[in-house]
């Protein structure tokens, strides 16, 4: 049995480059064909053993707590019809708890852990941010948590991106590598040049519970916020935090193209809507096939 049982979601950010469709609505709340991409992460949760997870919201952010609530009226209603796939659907999963907190200002993400703190206690847990839905045989979380059962030490996933695009992401400066694991002399937060590696740090963590020493200190880091990759960095330096290249295809949820491009991925692996998309698509002239 692992000891990782509780997981963070941040979700507090402003979400500005989908603008202006987040002004009213929480960007987690953007749906992937017919479901809202918070709920990928938080089954990706579930299925990775956790038992609790603590959402960080913000202004604005009601819709999470309705969506992840049940909904009798809803409910109901599509009893009454018959309706008991969709019924499937919105029934909420009795297999965790979903807690709240509200981050008071969106300071960054490294603030919006912190924010968390007191619903961790002094436990091992773990982060997932919604900018990155995967797709693995092992979920994601659970990858990342055999890896702390086996080591006890934090562990942050990572995956390479082309090196053209290391400035968007905390990107890790390796020492050694054994097999899919790294030991780690640095963690750089969007380096503008000269990437010291192309392992791009992806929204799932694991960390030992004195991350927390270093995310109270409240240091301004790059885009002058509060950054969870400064306080990582730290805890490396007196505590092994290693990066793990999970296995799985990673999805880019959190801009406006990879949002774009993983709805016509997830719609052309989707039965139901497979063939008009492809006929569409011929019928314009946007693929070479006849
Ligand atoms: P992002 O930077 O991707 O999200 O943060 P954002 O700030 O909402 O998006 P843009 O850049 O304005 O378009 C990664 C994750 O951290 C959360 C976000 O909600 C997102 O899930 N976050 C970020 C917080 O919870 N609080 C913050 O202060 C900042």
């Amino acid at each position: 049995m692992s000891n990782i049982k509780k997981a963070i979601i941040p979700a507090a950010g402003l979400g500005t480059r989908f603008l202006p469709a987040t002004k009213a609505m929480p960007k987690e709340m953007l749906p992937i064909i017919d479901k809202p991409t918070i709920e990928y992460i938080v089954e990706e949760a579930i299925n990775s053993g956790i038992e609790d997870i603590i959402i960080v919201t913000g202004k604005g952010k009601r819709a999470i707590e309705d969506h992840f609530d049940n909904n009798f009226e809803l409910e109901h209603h599509l009893k009454k019809s018959n309706k008991l796939d969709i019924l499937d659907k919105v029934h909420q999963s009795s297999n965790v708890n979903i807690h709240y907190i509200r981050q008071k200002e969106p300071l960054g993400l490294g603030h919006a852990v912190w924010s968390a703190r007191k619903f961790i206690g002094n436990e091992p847990f773990a982060v997932l941010l919604g900018d990155d839905i995967v797709k693995s045989d092992t979920p994601c979380l659970k990858q990342l948590i055999d890896k702390y059962d086996e080591t006890g030490l934090s562990i942050v996933g990572v995956q390479e991106v082309p090196y053209d695009e290391t400035k968007r992401y905390g990107i890790v400066d390796f020492l050694n590598k054994n097999g899919n694991t790294y030991e780690v002399r640095k963690f750089v937060e969007k380096p503008i040049d000269n990437p010291p590696s192309n392992l791009a740090i992806m929204g799932r963590y694991i960390f030992n519970p004195e991350l927390f020493t270093y995310l109270s200190e409240h240091k301004k880091g790059a885009g002058q916020e509060i950054q969870l990759t400064d306080s990582i960095e730290e805890l490396n330096k007196v505590q092994k935090v290693l990066a793990y290249n999970f296995e799985g295809k990673r999805y880019d949820v959190g801009e406006v193209t990879g949002f774009i491009l993983t709805t016509l991925e997830f719609a052309l692996m989707d039965e139901r809507y497979k063939l008009p998309i492809e006929n569409y698509l011929r019928e314009r002239g946007y693929t070479n096939e006849n």
